[in-house]
């Protein structure tokens, strides 16, 4: 059965550029209901970890300096069949592949620097939601 829950990051490039309040607008407004929130910067050691399925890949280093370099919004959703959702909300990896009114062919700038996290499956989801969030900063 598909779960309840995702998470997301605004990654820094979002953040940066001003545009936590609109991508949050976009978020909500498409039915999911935040039950988490905050506003935190990763350290190098969290970007390892929470990468560490990447470490391997040639553009590992550029992504862990680029989500250490400002503040990230972290945030958990809940709304049904919410990773899948919330994938098709965000739109494709790549900004120049992803579908018009996406959140990332609206915010993202590049590949590595594409606005938004999502969770790409329910025990990620858990998983990435207990990495940023205490059981009681959930509601
Ligand atoms: P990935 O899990 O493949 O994408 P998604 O975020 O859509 O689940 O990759 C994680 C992040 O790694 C991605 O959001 C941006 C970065 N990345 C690059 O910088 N270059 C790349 O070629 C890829 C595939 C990802």
């Amino acid at each position: 059965m598909a779960g309840k829950r995702t998470f997301t990051m605004i990654k820094p490039d979002a953040v940066e550029a001003g545009n936590v309040g609109a991508i949050l607008e976009q978020i909500t407004s498409s039915g999911f209901r935040i039950v988490a929130l905050k506003m935190t910067q990763m350290t190098t050691a969290d970007a390892q970890e929470f990468y560490a399925v990447h470490n391997e890949r040639p553009f590992f280093g550029e992504l862990v300096e680029f989500m250490t370099r400002g503040p990230i919004v972290s945030a958990v959703l809940e709304k049904e069949n919410a990773v899948e959702d919330f994938r098709a909300l965000i739109g494709a990896t790549n900004p120049e592949d992803a579908a018009e009114g996406t959140i990332r062919k609206k915010y993202a700038k590049s590949v590595g620097e594409n606005a938004v996290h999502g969770s790409d499956s329910d025990e990620n989801a858990q998983i990435e939601a207990a990495f940023h969030f205490s059981g009681r900063e959930m509601f």
